[in-house]
């Protein structure tokens, strides 16, 4: 078992299953948080991430399959997406997978999933599909307000992660958006995210 990554809530190792590469996720256990509901939190988060993983993918969202689940150690073990995360790409090819990112995002608002944590490492460029990934805190709504939450979690992470290309970058993503949501949805969102930025706890972001 080959450790790939620490993540703030989740250790990521590389295992084999079944003679195939894949992830074994596991949620850490937080101390500081209270033992009961910390364990609460990591088995709703890691049955959440499972179910909306296979969900998606009924409405055309590439995302890796599930192999196993263990609830109780807060546990998947997933197939491996072997390309490499959004973040990790050149500017100009974020800049250009920015809009199909926005498609993905538009897809899944459609058919009323939020996924909660719209940054670009949670997208995986593998053989010129992009892959959604970690889930755990995403939800079904069909709420316009939560779907304009996680655009301006994406339009923050641009802003602060990908600065010199957030023009363009953004104006891609919303693009690919609207192209899915279509016109009346786009203009409502977005004037939802303006809301967000305008009531002060975010700075707006141009
Ligand atoms: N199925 C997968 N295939 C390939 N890489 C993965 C996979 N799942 C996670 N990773 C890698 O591990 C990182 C962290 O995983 P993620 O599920 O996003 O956990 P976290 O909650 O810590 O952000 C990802 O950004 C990606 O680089
Ligand atoms: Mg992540």
């Amino acid at each position: 078992m080959k450790l790939i990554k620490k993540g703030a809530e989740a250790d990521i190792y590389q295992i084999t299953w079944n003679n195939n590469n894949a992830i074994f996720k596991i949620r850490k256990i937080k101390n500081y948080r209270n033992s009961l509901l910390d364990s609460k939190i990591r088995k709703q988060r890691t049955l959440k991430e499972s179910q909306i993983l296979s969900q998606v993918k009924s409405f055309g969202i590439p995302t890796p399959l599930v192999y196993f689940v263990n609830l109780k150690k807060s546990l998947i073990i997933m197939q491996e997406i072997p390309g490499k995360p959004v973040n990790d790409l050149s500017e100009s090819k974020i800049v250009e997978l920015s809009k199909e990112i926005g498609k993905l995002v538009g897809l899944l608002h459609k058919n009323g999933v939020m996924h909660g944590d719209l940054t670009t490492s949670n997208f995986i460029l593998f053989q010129n599909t992009v892959y959604v990934i970690d889930f755990g805190l995403s939800q079904n709504s069909i709420k316009p307000e939560d779907h304009a939450v996680d655009l301006r979690l994406i339009k923050e992470i641009l802003n602060s992660a990908h600065a010199k290309i957030m023009e363009p970058a953004w104006k891609n993503f919303l693009i690919g958006y609207k192209s899915i949501v279509g016109n009346a949805n786009y203009v409502k969102i977005t004037k939802l995210v303006l809301d967000i930025e305008s009531r002060g706890r975010y700075a707006a972001v141009v």
